[in-house]
């Protein structure tokens, strides 16, 4: 097999990057068991990078295909601003209007995500001072451990590099996230449980980060 093309974002792209979004949403795995409106989950993952900054946004594509993705951003305190104006209205809008705050067990679930999330929010951004941008890798699961997301990341980080931005954090829950980024020379800020999902383990989220050193124009 040919290895994975990494490419800048096309906006022909957005219907492949929400796809492997929700393919990947639940720990690496398909977000349906959980919650079955794929469009409210892709709006929640990906309409920022592709609405606000698709420039940051790289895909690997095989045989024609976009088979997985970076969501990037340079400035994270940017993304919460615009994810809490323009995107959460959105996603409250399509929760209330398709039905969702009808079905207890959701709601009763999105509430503790929503308790935790305040709980850990504050302790996540003194950890990642210092490392503004951030990322998320997903590629469909029969693309992985072949050296697509070290491609896909390595493009990102040049980016960040020639843009003078001082570093970089993530945040995962998952072991090949874990594996992966410690390999990259990322290092542990801080860990936390969030609430337990049904139907999978319990997790320990790892926020991680990395100095980038600035380069020099000559
Ligand atoms: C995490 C993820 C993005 C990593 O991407 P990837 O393409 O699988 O990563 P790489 O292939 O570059 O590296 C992964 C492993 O494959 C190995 N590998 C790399 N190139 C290889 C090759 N040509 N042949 C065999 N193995 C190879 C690496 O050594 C690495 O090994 P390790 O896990 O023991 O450290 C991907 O696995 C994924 O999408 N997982 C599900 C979603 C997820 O967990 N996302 C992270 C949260 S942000």
């Amino acid at each position: 097999m040919t290895a994975p093309l990494i490419r800048s974002y096309d906006p022909k792209d957005r219907a492949a990057v929400r796809r492997i979004s929700c393919e990947t949403a639940l720990y690496g795995n398909p977000i349906d068991p959980l919650f079955e409106d794929r469009e409210l989950v892709a709006d929640l993952l990906v309409r920022y990078y592709t609405q606000f900054e698709p420039e940051s946004l790289w895909v690997a594509e095989a045989q024609g295909q976009v088979i997985g993705y970076l969501t990037g951003c340079r400035d994270s305190r940017r993304y919460e601003r615009l994810f809490r104006c323009r995107i959460l209205p959105l996603l409250l809008v399509g929760f209330l209007t398709r039905g969702h705050w009808h079905h207890g067990r959701t709601l009763h679930l999105l509430l503790r995500i929503w308790r935790s999330e305040r709980r850990w929010s504050g302790a996540r951004r003194s950890a990642c001072a210092g490392y503004p941008a951030h990322c998320h890798l997903n590629l469909d699961r029969e693309f992985r451990q072949a050296g697509t997301g070290s491609g896909l990341l390595k493009a990102f980080l040049n980016q960040l590099q020639s843009l003078h931005v001082p570093g970089i954090h993530i945040v995962t829950a998952t072991d090949q996230g874990k594996r992966f980024f410690t390999r990259a020379s990322f290092r542990l800020l801080m860990k936390y449980r969030p609430v337990p999902l049904p139907e999978t383990e319990p997790r320990e989220v790892w926020v991680m980060g990395k100095k980038l050193s600035i380069l020099t124009d000559h």
